[in-house]
């Protein structure tokens, strides 16, 4: 019988600090802390966020007011990300928030945006050598020093990272604090380079569009991010479909002009996953453009009224078709194949009226006379929660003229202009006089 061995699989710490860190962008990894404190800001009424009715009825509910305040701070040499939400307690601190990966116990029914249980480890690897988390929560918070560098030499197993209890506190002083120092060098330099900035406030307010205001307000220094939220107009071809326990509502229409122009970040298709933005404004394959046999033509600036939302929700964040950056899509996930099929199918309605509507150049738009067309804004959760539909392209107008053209010689034409006693007589004026003498004797006209 061959020799039976244990080949060694033990991780590596150096996966998780400096090789897992490399699949995530600086701004997704910022991202990652506020989904936390956004998950944590939802839990009171995640009980509700379980279907997109849910998140419409939550949204139309006049009682939930936004509660929490998320800081972020960026200095050359440390990071800050604050909240006042719920914090983290010591016990829960000490048996799920610093494991690597959620194991099935982890998982808590209240989770929305939280799923994988390894955005925060990851996103402060990627920030810096020197950490600091403080919480405070009902029963009792934490405090967390952590040095990268030490941790990652010390090879004591199983690994843990260092806590100390602090005192309970009542809910209004409760929330958490993650303070990053010693950045590593490329993430000071992003964050110095006078852009990045500006692509975190933009980031931000594209992904929590639905959760800004109505649950949190997010401040990047001292201005809080405003929502950039892409509503659609009510004449709109729109589906929903449940697949696997996870429902999707597909929605295609005609953007809502910004200045008068539409613009090409606010058109294509956007994607949410429980109320977070995942993919925004994509005309890529990903989404099924640049296909013409099975999928959608290569977008051209005809087609930058065209809005597609597809709103994914799910009580079991794992089944969604996110990666675990949330900045991307599973795209060999069934669920998002089978929301493809469907995506062409209701995003072409809407493209053949524009495709029919102007030519190939037309990169100027009328956005007045598209504002009829596409009919009054709703918001994304109502095309969300409403019943099966259809766009309805207007009725073509019948031009009154029609252009008459043909060749004809040109010594025909002068003979006719010397019939005429008027030799200076050009081709149009020829054709339009022999046309109404027509008209005139031979149909009658007057
Ligand atoms: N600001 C916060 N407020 C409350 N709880 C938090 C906060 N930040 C982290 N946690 C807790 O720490 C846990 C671990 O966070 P982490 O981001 O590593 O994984 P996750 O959110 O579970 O999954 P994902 O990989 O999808 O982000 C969270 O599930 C949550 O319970
Ligand atoms: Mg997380």
């Amino acid at each position: 019988m061959a020799e039976r061995l244990n080949a060694d699989a033990r991780p590596e710490k150096r996966l998780f600090i400096s090789l897992l860190t490399r699949d995530i962008s600086l701004v997704a990894a910022f991202l990652d802390l506020v989904d936390n404190s956004v998950n944590a800001a939802v839990e009171p009424v995640s009980d509700r966020l379980k279907t997109a009715n849910g998140y419409q009825q939550v949204f139309d509910d006049a009682t939930v007011q936004p509660s929490v305040n998320v800081y972020l701070k960026l200095a050359e040499a440390s990071v800050e990300v604050r909240d006042n939400a719920g914090g983290i307690s010591a016990a829960t601190a000490e048996q799920h928030v610093f494991k690597f990966g959620r194991s099935a116990e982890d998982a808590d029914t209240r989770d929305r945006l939280s799923v994988y249980g390894i955005g925060l480890k990851r996103a402060i690897f990627k920030l810096g050598r020197q950490i600091t988390i403080r919480s405070d929560h009902v029963e009792g918070g934490f405090d967390l020093k952590l040095n990268v560098d030490r941790w990652a030499a010390d090879t004591t197993q199983p690994w843990t990272f260092p806590i100390t209890r602090r005192d309970p506190v009542p809910p209004e002083k409760c929330g958490t604090t993650i303070i990053v120092s010693d950045l590593n060098e490329e993430v000071s330099r992003r964050i110095c380079d006078g852009l990045f900035v500006g692509q975190l406030r933009e980031a931000i307010s594209r992904t929590y569009a639905f959760y800004i205001a109505k649950f949190v307000t997010i401040y990047l220094g001292d201005q809080p991010v405003e929502p950039m939220i892409v509503d659609i107009g009510a004449n709109r071809t729109s589906e929903t479909l449940e697949i696997d326990g996870v429902s999707c509502a597909i929605a295609a229409g005609i953007g809502d002009p910004q200045g008068g122009a539409f613009r090409d970040r606010s058109s294509g298709w956007f994607i949410f996953c429980n109320g977070r933005t995942v993919i925004s404004a994509d005309k890529s394959p990903l989404t099924g453009w640049a296909n013409p046999g099975t999928g959608l033509p290569i977008f051209q600036p005809k087609h930058r009224p065209f809005v597609g939302h597809v709103f994914f929700v799910s009580d079991d964040p794992e089944k969604l078709p996110w990666t675990t950056t949330k900045a991307g899509i599973n795209e060999d996930s069934a669920i998002w194949q089978e929301a493809k099929r469907h995506m062409v199918v209701v995003g072409r309605s809407v493209i053949s009226f524009l495709d029919g509507r102007y030519t190939d150049e037309g990169t100027e738009i009328a956005s007045a006379d598209l504002r009829q067309v596409a009919q009054e804004r709703i918001s994304v959760l109502s095309s969300a929660v409403s019943a099966r539909r259809s766009f309805t392209p207007p009725p073509v107008a019948q031009s009154e003229t029609m252009r008459i053209q043909y060749d004809a010689k040109v010594s025909d034409i002068r003979k006719i202009a010397q019939y005429l006693r008027r030799p200076g007589m050009g081709g149009a004026e020829v054709g339009r006089h022999t046309f109404l003498y027509f008209l005139r004797n031979e149909v009658g006209e007057k």
